[in-house]
């Protein structure tokens, strides 16, 4: 049998943690700064399976069902917003069996210890071999709309024969976004109320992005 040094056989996963053991809870990130646990980690799995099941589907069908889908599947880029997308993408992606490639890109709007966003700017270079693609952008958050707006519209200058956008949650909070939130993303992990929320690629000061839930911070933490 093979086996590595410290992991598990080759096709086998890790056995499912007991919650109740106290040393699987000695294996979470120690944050006593958090409050109140809006997902837990299989909820959010549940719902990246979903999403992702419902992106297949959709793409499948806009390239033409699976003989077309041949030729054209290798044109699928998905675009994960950085730094907040990268835990949220890294998931989904593994959910999509189909040919596709990654085209980062880095949006700066919630800088330091900032609660609301200061507007969207782009800090990185964007693909620039959009044209002809079928793009996909995921996000961890739509809050303002200020940052997939932007997105899409650099990237809908570059000619991609689809966008849609894919984010884990959708904050309800009036738009700064002109687009309505139907146009802005398509596809929506969890509505959530005007709370911050930090863990599973979301940070407060650059901090908490490892936790595997998705969590608020007591306020003495803020
Ligand atoms: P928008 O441009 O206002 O929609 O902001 C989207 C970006 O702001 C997201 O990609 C997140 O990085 C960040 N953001 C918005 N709300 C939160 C939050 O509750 N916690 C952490 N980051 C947030
Ligand atoms: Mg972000």
């Amino acid at each position: 049998m093979l086996c590595g040094r410290i992991g598990y056989p080759l096709g086998m996963n890790a056995p499912p943690r007991d919650p109740h053991d106290p040393m699987a809870a000695k294996a979470q990130p120690p944050f006593p700064e958090i409050e109140r646990t809006l997902y837990t980690r299989e909820a959010i799995a549940g719902r990246v399976h979903e999403l992702a099941a419902m992106l297949c589907e959709d793409l499948r069908a806009e390239l033409g069902g699976d003989k077309a889908c041949r030729a054209e599947v290798g044109k699928i880029v998905i675009m994960p917003i950085m730094s907040g997308a990268m835990v949220f993408a890294a998931d989904l992606l593994r959910e999509m069996p189909l040919k596709l490639s990654l085209g980062l890109v880095a949006v700066s709007s919630y800088p330091g210890k900032s609660l609301a966003s200061k507007g969207a700017v782009i800090s990185s270079e964007l693909p620039s071999d959009l044209g002809g693609k079928h793009v996909v952008i995921v996000d961890d958050i739509l809050d303002s709309g200020q940052t997939i707006e932007l997105v899409r519209q650099i990237v809908g200058e570059q000619k991609p024969a689809s966008v849609r956008a894919c984010v884990m949650l959708r904050k309800d909070v009036p738009r700064v976004a002109k687009m309505p939130d139907d146009q802005l993303a398509e596809y929506v992990g969890f509505d959530i109320p005007d709370e911050f929320v930090v863990g599973y690629g979301l940070d407060y000061n650059g901090y908490y992005r490892n936790h595997p839930e998705i969590v608020t911070l007591k306020r003495e933490a803020l």
